[in-house]
């Protein structure tokens, strides 16, 4: 009974969530000769695309660190201008050196039940070069309403991204279509409300990433 709600309750919200039709792009063009090591550091999420409208992640910001167990990634940001929130993920680095920049964000759930525990999604580094600019792309889809959920993080190493940077940023997009949605929903990051009133620095689910499971 218990599986029936949470199951409807599940295909209600992906109705929301995934709403491009079809499966995700194939053979999205990442950043050549990716490396890793240069991408450290902290990045500030200065515009962003999601494709479900939402726009849940003011003064985020991204920064990869390195743990005894491998390298994760900190993603940050402040809620309602009140709390500040992070989800850490773990970084899967590809095995094949072609294809450095098809990064892979695992996330654990201790709590969730056993084949929602751990979670993988996409994180591809479109293009970047690593002082001033990334285009990071996340794409879930789900079969049984056959449609995706993207995500495009365009950051900067700065608060703020000057204009040349970010035409470079937005040049890889280019290849889902020349005046495609993506181009026209940028949002670009209100970082005015970036000092939470109450600090609370507890981790939580990270709202890039809200879907558990491919249905
Ligand atoms: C994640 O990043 C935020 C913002 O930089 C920081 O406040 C928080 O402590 C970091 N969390 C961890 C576990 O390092
Ligand atoms: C993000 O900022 C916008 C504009 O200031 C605001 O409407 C929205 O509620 C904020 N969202 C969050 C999650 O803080
Ligand atoms: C793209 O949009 C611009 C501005 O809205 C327009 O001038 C141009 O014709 C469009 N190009 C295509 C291929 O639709």
């Amino acid at each position: 009974m218990i599986n029936i709600i949470i199951f409807c309750v599940f295909v209600t919200n992906a109705y929301g969530y995934f709403t491009i039709p079809g499966k995700c792009p194939e053979n999205v063009a990442v950043q050549e000769d990716f490396r890793l090591a240069d991408f450290y550091g902290k990045w500030y999420q200065a515009y962003h695309y999601s494709s479900d409208g939402q726009n849940l992640n003011n003064c985020s910001t991204l920064e990869l660190m390195t743990r005894p167990s491998g390298i994760y990634l900190n993603q940050s940001r402040i809620d309602r201008g009140l709390f500040h929130r992070y989800s850490i993920g773990k970084i899967e680095i590809p095995t094949r050196v072609e294809g450095a920049a098809n990064l892979e964000l695992i996330f654990a759930y201790k709590n969730a039940p056993r084949r929602l525990k751990t979670r993988k999604y996409p994180f591809k580094v479109l293009a970047t070069n690593y002082n001033y600019y990334a285009t990071v792309y996340t794409c879930q889809y789900s079969p049984l309403i056959d449609k995706h959920f993207m995500y495009v993080w365009i950051l900067s190493r700065n608060p703020s991204l000057n204009v040349v940077s970010k035409e470079l940023a937005m040049k890889p997009l280019q290849q889902f279509g020349v005046n495609n949605s993506i181009q026209r929903n940028m949002v670009k990051e209100d970082r005015n409300k970036c000092v939470p009133k109450y600090y609370d620095d507890v981790p939580l689910e990270p709202m890039t990433f809200r879907f558990p499971v491919p249905i």
